[in-house]
């Protein structure tokens, strides 16, 4: 289902006709201020009344609704609670732009005009306030295209951003822009994480990387396994051994022929389903590894995203992408394979297949001389028993200013990260007398080790999120419905636009 289109505009927000038009209030404000006492004085004093009811607050997650009954041309008023002064930041004014559009699209509403939170009285800088009021409410307003013969018929069509000032209004189309390329990546990437395995395969990911490609100009390589032979890629082609749906590797460029700028570059995960194969997983819950492809999910669509915004960088998006199945050609544990850096590795089991695609893209990174390299991955329940279900994703690096870059970018989206330790003694728990290392080290220590895998595969400032805790949410939440969440997009957003300005 597309997204609508923003547009911005200086004006009055009282002025604006809209089925919906959202203002904002702070918790425990009892005078509002800004566009929010100019819509109040334009009603007749309503949304005071409502304040000296107690029947609005500002909670954070608080909408409340007023019909203005001809007073204004907009059919309603919505009020989104910012919660505490004291405690806003740029994420308040993201989840309060969420609450309020979903409210709106629930209420039928089919047009919004809103303010952009945060960058009167708020005090944030104004570009980034709408580009977080633009993140928010195409985050909530995402659904995934169900082929269902019912679908929701509520809609919203148009978003118009609204400032009074107009020395802002540059900053603010600057942010709403920004904002709605990152919303299209995570868009993408949503969809891509909750399709069905039998429809999102290896060649619908590349299918999507070439339209990616075409859209906002990068260059795209898909590699089949003739191909990956010819690098001597054998872990990939172990895991694709047993695959029935053949595997795609894939590489999009930007700014592929530029020298003057540093490179970077992205890794994704891409199983896209995973089986466990001949260490098969139990059945019960063995439909959530649709998502096993989340990783090369959010790359795909941070690479949409950073090419729309022309990022000055050097910027190359790797996705190896395969199912991990069981079959009579699959890999099998006692297996020994050799990477394409030479390295061997035992199977122990054929479930930690995403170490071994991994192992192959982190060697072929190298030979684009990045300054750092960063791949994502759903790779490891332990890291979800380690950090909790949708709390923050695994980071591992072997550079401290390159994980200072990534936590920061982690506080700026509000996708959350937190540093997991990468000390040599986690090696030795895939020491084996049968090859260079083994492919997994058991349950403790689950996810160190598999970092430190994956380590071995490395010759540059590297990073590892394992994000298998990020991938879905249950129910629906703060910045969208229940499913794949596109959890990455926003931070690498951030991460890459962070390096370009430093
Ligand atoms: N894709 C799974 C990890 C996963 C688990 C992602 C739960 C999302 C939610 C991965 O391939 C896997 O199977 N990991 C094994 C590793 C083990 C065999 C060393 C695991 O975590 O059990
Ligand atoms: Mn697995
Ligand atoms: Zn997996």
């Amino acid at each position: 289902m597309p997204l609508p289109p923003v547009s911005v505009r200086h004006g009055a927000i009282q002025d604006a006709d809209a089925d919906a038009l959202i203002v904002n209030l702070f918790a425990g404000v009892a005078e509002p201020g800004g566009a929010t006492v100019a819509v109040d004085t334009a009603l007749g004093g309503a949304i005071r009344d409502l304040i000296r009811t107690g029947d609005l607050t500002g909670a954070a997650g608080e909408v409340k609704v007023l019909y203005p009954r001809g007073a204004i041309p907009a059919r309603r008023v919505l009020v989104t609670g910012l919660g505490p002064a004291d405690a806003f930041d740029v994420h308040a004014a993201r989840r309060a732009a969420a609450a309020a559009a979903r409210a709106a699209r629930d209420l039928g509403a089919a047009s919004l005009a809103t303010i952009v939170h945060g960058a009167g009285i708020g005090g944030l800088d104004a570009e980034r306030a709408a580009q977080a009021t633009v993140e928010g409410m195409l985050a909530a307003l995402y659904r995934y295209d169900a082929p269902k013969q019912k679908k929701d018929e509520k809609a919203v069509k148009t978003i118009e951003i609204i400032t009074l000032d107009g020395a802002q209004l540059s900053s603010v189309e600057a942010g709403a822009a920004v904002g709605a390329a990152v919303a299209d990546g995570v868009a993408l990437a949503r969809d891509l994480a909750n399709g069905p395995p039998n429809i999102c395969t290896p060649g619908h990911m590349a299918d999507t990387a070439r339209r990616i490609a075409a859209d906002v100009g990068l260059d795209v390589e898909v590699g089949d396994r003739a191909w990956a032979a010819g690098y001597g890629m054998g872990a990939f082609l172990a895991v694709a051994q047993g695959a029935g749906h053949a595997p795609a590797f894939i590489v999009l460029s930007h700014n592929a022929a530029r020298t003057d700028v540093p490179t970077l570059v992205l890794v994704g995960k891409g199983v896209t389903f995973d089986t466990g194969g001949i260490s098969i997983k139990p059945s019960e819950g063995m439909e959530a590894m649709r998502g096993d492809m989340a990783g090369a999910a959010a790359v795909l669509g941070a690479m949409q995203a950073i090419g729309r915004l022309k990022l000055p960088l050097r910027v190359i998006g790797i996705t190896p992408c395969t199912e991990n199945m069981p079959d009579a050609n699959a890999y099998r544990p006692a297996d020994v394979i050799t990477a394409s850096n030479g390295k061997t590795i035992e199977i122990i089991s054929t479930d930690a297949e995403g170490r071994m695609i991994l192992a192959d893209a982190l060697v072929y990174a190298a030979r684009f001389q990045p300054a750092a390299v960063v791949d994502l991955a759903t790779l490891t329940g332990a890291c979800v028993v380690a950090l909790g279900q949708n709390i923050a994703a695994g980071l591992f690096s072997n550079d401290d200013a390159l994980a200072g870059r990534l936590l920061a970018a982690g506080d700026a989206s509000r996708e959350r990260l937190w540093r997991l330790p990468l000390w040599p003694e986690y090696r030795e728990a895939i020491e084996t007398e049968r090859a260079d290392m083994k492919n997994s080290g058991g349950r403790q220590g689950g996810v160190a080790t598999s970092a430190v895998f994956l380590q071995e595969f490395t010759s540059y400032p590297w990073a590892h999120l394992d994000i298998a805790g990020m991938m879905e949410q249950k129910k629906g939440w703060d910045l969208g419905p229940a499913g794949a969440t596109g959890y990455g997009v926003r931070l690498l957003v951030e991460f890459v636009r962070g390096w370009a300005v430093a």
